[in-house]
C-alpha cells in the first residue's frame, strides 16, 4: 500500500497521525513503515511531504525539523520537501492521499473594517482544497481513498466569523463536501471524528479544536479516459487489462506516463 501525505508542518506527528488515520478508516494498523522490510506482515510505503523548504523549516520550527526529518528517513519513510499539494511532478500512484490541515497560513486581518482580508483567505484556502482534490485523479490508483482532516476557520462553519456574514467553505455541511467531491472525480464517503487534539500553526505554535477528516474515494467511471490512465498509472505495465490495448487512447496515455506529462 502507497501513501503520500502532503503539508507535513515540522514532520514532528506524522507516524502517529497515520496510525491514526488508518485505525479511522478501518485499515489494519501497519507493523512497517520500511518497503523494505520484508519481515513485516503488511508494509506501507510512505512518502511524506512539505511545501516549505529545509531552510525555511529550520527558520520557522528551529533544529528539530532535521531531526524529525532524520527519524521519519531512519524508519524508510520518503521525505520530500518543496512538494506543492496542488501542483507537483508525478511520483507514481497512491492507495490513499492525506493531508491533515491544509492551511496557506492566510487567516484574515481581523482589524480591516472592510473584511476584504477574509474574503482573500477564504479564497486561498479554496484554492488550496480544491487543488489538492484536483491532483488527485493524477495521484490515486481507482477507487483510491483520500482523507483530509479540517480544523475551524475557514473551512469549518462554526467558528466567531459567521457573526460576521464570513461562512468559509463549510466543509462540516455534507452539501458542501460531496460538491467539491464531485468537481474532483472523487465520491464524498463520509465524515471522519478525529475529536480534539492540539492543531498546529504554520507559523509554529498550536491550539486545541475539533479536526474532522473528510474521506472521499476516487469516483472512476469504467473505460473512460479517466479510467484508462487510472488503471495504466496505477499497475506495472505488465499487469495491464486486456482492454486498455482496446482503447484507442492508450498508446497517447502511455507517452504521457513515460514522459512525466
Ligand atoms: C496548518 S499547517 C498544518 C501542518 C501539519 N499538517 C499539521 O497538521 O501539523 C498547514 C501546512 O500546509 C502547508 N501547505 C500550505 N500550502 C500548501 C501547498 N500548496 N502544498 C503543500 N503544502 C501546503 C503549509 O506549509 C503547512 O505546513
Amino acid at each position: 500500500m502507497r501513501v503520500i501525505l502532503y503539508g507535513c508542518g515540522d514532520f514532528s506527528y506524522v507516524i502517529e497521525y497515520l496510525q491514526e488515520a488508518l485505525n479511522k478508516l478501518g485499515k489494519p494498523a501497519f507493523t512497517s513503515f520500511n518497503p523494505n522490510d520484508t519481515t513485516a506482515k503488511i508494509t506501507v510505503d510512505v512518502v511524506a511531504t512539505e511545501l516549505r523548504s529545509e531552510d525555511q523549516l529550520v527558520k520557522q520550527y528551529g533544529q528539530r525539523v532535521k531531526d524529525n526529518i532524520a527519524a521519519l528517513q531512519k524508519m524508510g519513510i520518503q521525505v520530500l520537501l518543496g512538494v506543492d499539494a496542488t501542483n507537483h511532478p508525478y511520483y507514481g500512484p497512491f492507495d490513499l492521499v492525506i493531508f491533515r490541515n491544509p492551511h496557506t497560513g492566510n487567516y484574515g486581518n481581523s482589524q480591516d473594517p472592510s473584511m476584504l482580508s477574509y474574503v482573500e483567505s477564504i479564497g486561498k484556502n479554496n484554492q488550496l482544497f480544491e487543488g489538492v482534490l484536483k491532483k488527485t485523479e493524477q495521484t490515486v490508483v481507482p477507487y483510491g481513498e483520500v482523507l483530509i482532516t479540517v480544523v475551524g476557520w475557514p473551512y469549518v462553519g462554526k467558528n466567531p466569523k459567521t457573526s460576521l456574514e464570513m461562512k468559509g467553505l463549510n466543509l462540516d455541511n455534507p452539501t458542501y463536501a460531496k460538491e467539491y467531491g464531485s468537481r474532483a472525480g472523487l465520491e464524498f464517503l463520509s465524515y471522519i471524528d478525529f475529536g480534539t487534539h492540539w492543531i498546529a500553526r504554520n507559523s509554529g505554535g498550536s491550539f486545541e479544536a475539533g479536526e474532522i477528516g473528510l474521506h472521499y474515494r476516487d469516483n472512476t467511471k469504467w473505460r473512460d479516459v479517466k479510467e484508462l490512465e487510472h488503471t495504466m498509472r496505477g499497475y506495472e505495465e505488465k499487469n495491464w487489462p486486456a482492454w486498455v490495448y482496446k482503447h484507442d487512447q492508450w498508446q497517447a496515455i502511455k507517452y504521457k506516463i513515460n514522459n512525466n506529462l
